[in-house]
């Protein structure tokens, strides 16, 4: 889609290398066009040996070869750069952010209301293609700015766009997700070694029951109450199952566990 964009990263970890590895596998960048700067040789070299891209020491030099540019350094990290490498002075340039709580208001403030800044909020399988993002443009985006956040990461996964005042709520839910759900993935790999499993199958077959489950939700569009029904048989195994899992409230654990991820998201975005 943006064949010959020019892509900068600032902070070569774990993030970036999987957006890098990501947009240059789906072709979004070419190679030659991709370069990161990290602090230490050791991440630099890192970077650049698991993505074939090139690196550098200087902010500056990455800042001017690029016409689009990844904040991913740890979000303490952001302001300083900001001010440092005076990112306010090239308003052509975008700068796309996936540092968790550091707001949109606060990085344009950093350059004087100019930078056009995106914020994001990735979450770990992108390291693997399957994140589930959200991103909110900031005050001085247009619609190709949209386009080209999204072509870089749907090459990591899927996103949706949403106002910043959600990105809170997209923290506890697909943020924080993954951790729910490796702890069913756990639970039910338990009690299939309870029912004489051994352990090794029982996790590949829950872990690969969760992917499938989900894969049905994207692909069918139907809804999961219908998906549901649709394997749950009069008197039958799944319905026992069901029963079960309602006598221990899963459902108010799932949204209580969202909502106190909010609300902890909300906290530290105020600390
Ligand atoms: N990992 C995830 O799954 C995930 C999910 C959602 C959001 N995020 C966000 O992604 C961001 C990065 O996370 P990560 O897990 O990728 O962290 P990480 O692996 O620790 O990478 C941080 C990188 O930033 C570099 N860096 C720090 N200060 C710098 C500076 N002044 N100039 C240039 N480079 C600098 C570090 O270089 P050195 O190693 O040389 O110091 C390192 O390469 C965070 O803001 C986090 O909130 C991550």
């Amino acid at each position: 889609m943006c064949g010959d964009m020019k892509l900068g990263v600032i902070g070569c970890g774990k993030m970036a290398t999987a957006l890098v590895k990501g947009v240059l596998a789906q072709g979004v960048v070419k190679g030659v066009d991709v370069i990161g700067v990290a602090r230490t040789e050791a991440s630099r070299l890192r970077f650049s040996e698991q993505t074939g891209a090139r690196n550098t020491i200087s902010i500056e030099e990455v800042v001017r070869e690029s016409e689009v540019l990844i904040l991913a350094t740890k979000p303490h990290d952001i302001p300083g750069i900001i001010q440092m490498a005076e990112l306010g002075k090239f308003p052509d340039k975008l700068f796309i952010s996936v540092a968790a709580g550091v707001t949109l208001g606060a990085m344009e403030k950093l350059t004087g209301g100019t930078g056009r800044f995106i914020r994001t909020m990735p979450n770990t399988p992108s390291l693997v293609g399957k994140g589930a993002a959200a991103f909110s443009l900031g005050s001085n985006c247009g619609a190709a700015d949209r386009e080209i956040v999204q072509s870089i990461l749907g090459a990591v996964g899927l996103s949706v766009e949403v106002p910043e005042r959600l990105i809170d709520a997209v923290t506890g839910l697909s943020g924080s997700g993954p951790a729910y759900i490796y702890l069913v993935i756990e639970a039910l790999a338990d009690g299939g070694v309870q029912a004489g499993l051994p352990r090794i199958d029982a996790l590949k077959l829950a872990a690969q029951t969760v992917a499938g489950a989900a894969a049905m939700v994207l692909e069918t569009g139907l809804h999961p109450a219908v998906l549901k029904d649709m394997v749950t048989s009069p008197g039958g195994t799944t319905i026992a199952g069901l029963a079960a899992l309602e006598d221990g409230a899963i459902r108010s654990s799932f949204i209580a566990a969202v909502s106190a991820a909010v609300a902890r998201a909300k906290e530290l975005g105020k600390s």
